[in-house]
């Protein structure tokens, strides 16, 4: 054993004790001149005068900086400014690769920002007064009224809210159905989001797992069996507009069409929604995703397509099922039909003013751009040899896994044998051809 060895591990006690137990992320061992620290421990080496700020390495995403033995500065020794710089080049270097999540990277709130000085707050139904007034609830209304639009549902039939995100919006519409059938089974597919399976003990409602097919809709046969052994119930369907994985868009006429003909009449259909939910009412010809194809609620969230930098979604349902769930709270003066209590008033006003900056016209020319770029995905990679898809109408495109390195680098989500990017309208051809090339490497 060199010198090297004991010389790594009084580093590491070091590190441990100098920041007191925070996770330290440095690269390790310290023997080397060259050493690759990752973003947050850059600043405080050149602090420490270990030499000029390095390149951002293309193989590991970190910063290569020269560090002399024991020159190290942990977290916990940066300065507030330090730690802000460092955790911003990391986020500006990061967004730069990230082409394997649904999230629109590309906007400017700027115009938002004096009110980060407020401490606003929509705690209530943002139909209803409250004795918090520093909320943006009329805002919140038109977000929703715009969604009852996009959902097809008359403005004065529904009811709405801006949650923290597609959990929420989940967890809001299956909380409904509960409470309207509390007897009711919920079938889900196996390619339903893993938030349904977490409400469901949450609410602890009976619940049926149904099979799904290839391309990640549900499988119609096998619902129409776990129905049809449990007909006496009510049934609560889950119905994915655009899973997480495939992109894929269940049939909502067709579960309809299962339902009806096992003559089940106490019945409830909500939409998961979270990216497609902003694809669909944008595409010449879109599969069923609306209140006029017989859905009782739908999520959607507010950080995917529709580009907010804080997580949240909408939630949507008929005004008159909230009703069986409102109660008021007299100190705060609000009619309590939220899930939460406290919500953010800063995400509302997020959503509002993109709809308002590009209006419903500027997406249909993102969700058309990110079609074709899918598209341009999908020719790419079989053009070199690489099987991938897409669904119809779907911005995910699904390629086999690829290598680990290819997956970090890229922020790739993988689900055991196959991987996925979606071209959201960050997302160029010229990052796609860098995919497809490190796939081939
Ligand atoms: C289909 C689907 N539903 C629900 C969610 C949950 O959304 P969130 O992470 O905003 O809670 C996601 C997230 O990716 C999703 O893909």
């Amino acid at each position: 054993m060199g010198w090297g060895v004991p010389v790594a591990m009084l580093g590491q006690i070091y590190t441990m004790w100098a920041g007191r137990g925070l996770p330290i992320a440095a690269s390790w061992p310290y023997r080397a001149n060259s050493v690759c620290w990752n973003v947050g421990n850059h600043t405080g080496a050149a602090q420490a005068g270990a030499g000029p700020v390095g390149e951002i390495r293309a193989d590991c995403g970190m910063i290569c900086a020269q560090a002399k033995p024991f020159s190290f500065r942990t977290e916990a020794h940066m300065t507030t400014e330090e730690r802000l710089q460092a955790l911003y080049a990391k986020m500006e270097e990061l967004s730069t690769r990230s082409v394997g999540y649904p999230v629109n990277q590309d906007f400017d709130y700027s115009e938002l920002l004096p009110f980060m000085k407020f401490s606003i707050n929509n705690v209530g139904d943002p139909f209803h007064e409250s004795n918090f007034r520093m909320n943006t609830h009329e805002f919140e209304r038109e977000v929703v009224g715009t969604f009852s639009d996009l959902m097809r549902i008359p403005r004065d039939d529904s009811w709405g809210y801006v949650t923290s995100g597609g959990t929420e919006g989940n967890m809001y519409g299956l909380y409904l159905a509960r409470a309207l059938f509390p007897d009711g089974i919920v079938y889900y597919s196996e390619d339903t989001h893993y938030s349904v399976v977490k409400i469901m003990s949450l609410i602890n409602a009976r619940n049926i797992m149904v099979k799904s097919q290839n391309n990640g809709e549900v499988d119609y046969d096998d619902l129409y069996e776990a129905v049809r052994v449990n007909r006496d119930a009510p049934a609560i369907v889950v119905t994915n507009i655009g899973t997480t994985m495939k992109g894929a868009v269940d049939d909502v006429h067709k579960v309809r069409d299962i339902l009806d003909d096992l003559a089940v009449n106490r019945l409830y259909i909500h939409a998961d929604a979270a990216l497609s939910g902003m694809i669909l009412p944008f595409v010449d010809e879109p599969q069923a995703y609306g209140f006029d194809s017989g859905i009782d609620s739908i999520a959607v969230s507010g950080h995917k397509m529709i580009g907010s930098p804080v997580p949240c979604g909408v939630a949507l349902t008929k005004r008159e099922y909230v009703a069986r769930v409102s109660r008021s709270v007299e100190y705060v003066g609000v009619l309590d039909t939220t899930l939460t209590g406290s919500r953010s008033a800063l995400a509302p006003l997020i959503v509002w003013y993109a709809l308002r900056k590009h209006g419903l016209d500027g997406y249909g020319r993102i969700v058309a751009r990110c079609l074709e770029t899918a598209e341009y995905a999908v020719t790419r990679f079989n053009d070199s040899g690489i099987p991938a898809w897409r669904n119809r109408n779907s911005v995910t495109v699904v390629f086999p896994r690829p290598s680990e390195e290819v997956v970090h680098r890229w922020s790739i989500a993988p689900y055991e044998d196959i991987a996925h990017l979606i071209a959201m309208p960050n997302v160029s051809r010229e990052q796609i051809d860098a995919v497809v090339d490190d796939c081939l490497r």
